[in-house]
């Protein structure tokens, strides 16, 4: 999933714990403008060349799982169940992921129909030309996901993408996303389920704490937290939910979505690899060096074994739900 840390601030705007919902709206508008359109190349957060290799060992684990080759093919392999699917996807940013990945992914582009929406009118104004440059049938809706109303059974496949852990409503959207489903239809989601604020849990702290001690102070340059890059004499443990709606409430994803749909498939991961090898600190690390590559294979099989073993919490999952059909 290209994902950037969470946000901590770095617009310099004053950062108060009770910032009001329509100045965190403006925010975030403004945060995923830049990270979506100025900073990127293709509709996508940029992420440091580790990231992606801490991507690829995901996918291999949704392969195990799943039996699709990632989270991308697993919505395409949904989508080429059926024929003409509505595809729905919220938080879509750009809509890159949805129009030039899954799309593509599917065995017939031209059938399917996709409905993108976001809050952020410039992104949706991208995905909307990168549809139509590609053909596919698209409708972008501008509007607040926390007051989504879906049709009863109208879709095939819901999708949220990193988007889940930005939405306050989640007993509600969750609610709603099993409403819209048809009774076949899935939602799959690839989000993030840390502890609000993507502040860290005790428990992993102390991991994280330990492998920081490692770091030589090149490694320890946080490259989100600022303009410039900043030295961090100890993993930067605060709370990014105070601008913005950034892990607003991503410990309550989980349980939101388990009280109203049913789980079919569920891949925990990054108890630790996050907070290394992501777009705050990933840039530091280039694996061609001897100390990277020792350092990044010991984070990533320590953080394998926590999560297989339940001793560290997740702050990534992916996963696929059905309707519930009896749902109260
Ligand atoms: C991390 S980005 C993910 C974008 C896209 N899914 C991707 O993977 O590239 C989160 C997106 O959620 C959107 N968002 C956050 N809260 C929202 C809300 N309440 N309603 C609609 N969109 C929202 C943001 O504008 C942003 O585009």
């Amino acid at each position: 999933m290209r994902t950037r840390s969470p946000d901590h601030g770095s617009s310099g705007r004053q950062r108060t714990a009770s910032l009001d919902y329509d100045l965190r709206v403006e925010q975030e508008i403004e945060t995923y403008q830049r990270e979506l359109i100025d900073n990127s190349a293709d509709g996508l957060v940029a992420a440091p060349a580790v990231w992606s290799i801490v991507e690829g060992l995901l996918a291999r684990r949704i392969e195990a799982v799943t039996g699709c080759a990632g989270g991308v093919a697993v919505v395409a392999h949904e989508l080429d169940q059926r024929d003409a699917p509505m595809f729905l996807s919220l938080g879509a940013g750009t809509c890159a992921l949805e129009v030039n990945a899954i799309i593509p992914a599917t065995k017939r582009p031209t059938t399917c129909t996709l409905e993108c929406l976001d809050f952020n009118p410039e992104t949706i104004a991208v995905g909307r030309g990168a549809a139509a440059e590609r053909g596919v049938d698209f409708v972008g809706t501008v509007m607040d996901v926390n007051r989504l109303r879906l049709e009863e059974n109208r879709y095939d496949v819901v999708l949220a993408w990193a988007a889940l852990h930005h939405f306050v409503e989640l007993d509600h959207i969750a609610r709603e996303i099993n409403k819209g489903l048809k009774p076949d239809g899935v939602f799959i989601t690839m989000d993030i389920c840390s502890r609000n604020g993507f502040v860290l849990w005790p428990e992993n702290e102390r991991v994280v704490d330990a492998f920081w001690q490692r770091l030589p102070k090149s490694h320890r340059y946080a490259r989100t937290l600022g303009a410039e890059p900043q030295y961090c004499d100890r993993y930067p443990n605060v709370d990014c939910s105070l601008t913005g709606f950034e892990c607003i409430r991503s410990e309550d994803v989980l349980p939101s979505l388990r009280r109203h749909l049913d789980e079919v498939h569920f891949v925990p991961a990054h108890a630790l690899a996050r907070r290394f090898f992501d777009t705050m600190f990933g840039g530091n690390f280039d694996l061609g060096r001897p100390f990277d590559l020792q350092f990044f294979l010991e984070v990533m099989i320590a953080d394998e074994l926590a999560i297989a073993r339940q001793e560290l919490r997740p702050d990534t999952f992916f996963a696929v739900y059905r309707k519930r059909v009896a749902a109260g």
